[in-house]
Order: C-alpha cells, then sequence, then structure tokens
C-alpha cells in the first residue's frame, strides 16, 4: 500500500455484472472528484461488461471463477491471494455478488465498502425492488456500508433516499436508486480517499467525529418528469 502523504488512495474494485458503479468511480477519479488510483478491476464473472469499462479506462483486470476450484474454500482462498496481492489501500465491491468470507472479510477490515440497494437495515439481501414495492413502501433507496461478516450488515456510512411512485415498477424505480448510487459511492470514497472517514471495530469516524447513524441524502437526481420536459 502507498501511503506517501498526498498520495492517490490505491483501489480494488470486485463486480460481477454491468459495472455501472465502477464506471461512476471510473469517471469520479477522472474528473478529480476522488483522490484515488484502480489498481485492478476483479470479476467473478468473465463475461462481466463491466470488464470491457476497465479495459476502456486502461485499468488491469483479473477474473476468477468459483467453477474453476473444486471447493468454495479454494475459490475464497484464490480471491483474498489475488485482491491481497495487489495491496490496495481500499476495497470496493461493486455489483460483486458473492458472499466473500471472513478471512477476507477480516483481512480487509475497515478498508472494504459496498454498495446495496436499500435503506438498511431494510431489505438486506436479493430482490430489493421486488420486496419493496410488494411492501407498498414510499421510499427506497441505496446504502453504502463497511463490510463485516454479517451479510448487507457492517455499519452504514451514508444512504441516499428514493421516493417511490404510483407507477414505479422494478425498472423505474431500479434506475432511480442505481443513479443515486452513482452519485453516493464516490462521494464517500472520496471522503475515504481524502482522510475523513475511517471504520475500526465497526465504529464510523467521519471528520473527527463518530458517525451515530448514516449520513442520509435526497435523490434530486434523475427525474423522469425533468426528462420528458413535463417540469
Ligand atoms: C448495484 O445496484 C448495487 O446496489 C448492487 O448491484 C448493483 C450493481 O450494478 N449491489 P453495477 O454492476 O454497478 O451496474
Amino acid at each position: 500500500m502507498n501511503t506517501a502523504p498526498g498520495a492517490p488512495l490505491t483501489l480494488v474494485v470486485l463486480i460481477s455484472n454491468q459495472g455501472s458503479n465502477l464506471q461512476a468511480i471510473i469517471d469520479a477519479i477522472a474528473s478529480q472528484e476522488i483522490h484515488a488510483r484502480i489498481l485492478a478491476v476483479v470479476s467473478n464473472n468473465p463475461h462481466a461488461p463491466g470488464l470491457q469499462k476497465a479495459k476502456n479506462a486502461g485499468i488491469p483486470t483479473a477474473v476468477t471463477e468459483r467453477g474453476d476450484f473444486a471447493t468454495r474454500k479454494d475459490f475464497d482462498r484464490r480471491l483474498l491471494q489475488l485482491v491481497r496481492d495487489y495491496d490496495p489501500g481500499l476495497v470496493v465491491l461493486a455489483g460483486f455478488m458473492r458472499i466473500l468470507d471472513d478471512e477476507f472479510v477480516e483481512h480487509f477490515d475497515g478498508r472494504l465498502l459496498n454498495v446495496h440497494p436499500s435503506l438498511l437495515p431494510k431489505y438486506p439481501g436479493l430482490n430489493t425492488y421486488r420486496r419493496v414495492l410488494a411492501a407498498k413502501d414510499g421510499v427506497h433507496g441505496c446504502s453504502i456500508h463497511f463490510v463485516s461478516s454479517r451479510v448487507d450488515g457492517g455499519p452504514v456510512v451514508a444512504q441516499t433516499e428514493v421516493p417511490i411512485r404510483a407507477d414505479d415498477d422494478e425498472i423505474s424505480l431500479s434506475a432511480r436508486v442505481q443513479a443515486s448510487e452513482h452519485k453516493l459511492y464516490p462521494m464517500v470514497i472520496g471522503w475515504f480517499a481524502n482522510g475523513g472517514l475511517q471504520c475500526q471495530y465497526e465504529t464510523i469516524m467521519l471528520d473527527g467525529k463518530r458517525l451515530a447513524k448514516p449520513r442520509k441524502f435526497a435523490f434530486t437526481g434523475l427525474d423522469e418528469t425533468q426528462e420528458s420536459g413535463k417540469l
């Protein structure tokens, strides 16, 4: 890890699919919103479109697939070795669809962030859009959290609330929540990169103070009504 004063934070980004959050992070680094450098993008899916996004930005990629290993333990060990060899300052989970084992989580304790499409602790796990629509909640959103050994259970740094509209379906709601992720995730990584954000023993410190509850943001970005010029 390069800890020289003024050196950019080094990242390894783990993906499994589209990599739209990866792209948002790449763009935020390019526009100097984040003082960081992506050492590598690692995927467990060789067909992840996000790998091409990394290549387009000149970022090295690596793939390790569960199917190439006899046991889950062997896969987990390889993944940890692969990421550890890059020696990143921060590991960024950006749509990585495998649960990391305890050894990985402990190794990167306090240096492992995830984005989850719900207002945690509500709706951990999969299919959050379907579940929140079925429950007829008025609001959904995204959370950026440090990863602990409890799935989607680590301390939450920040959340964006996205109001649910009467005519929302999974597609329209996920489009707005994802757009909110693309703003919030680079922002939080930026806090970490400039030294303002730390997490130790599941306690988050932000700008020198203990963060008792997540920083909340309202989503005011992508708005279909505005886009169609009706507002
Ligand atoms: C994101 O919506 C994130 O909340 C979830 O997986 C999705 C990944 O999307 N964990 P992308 O690959 O970044 O486009």
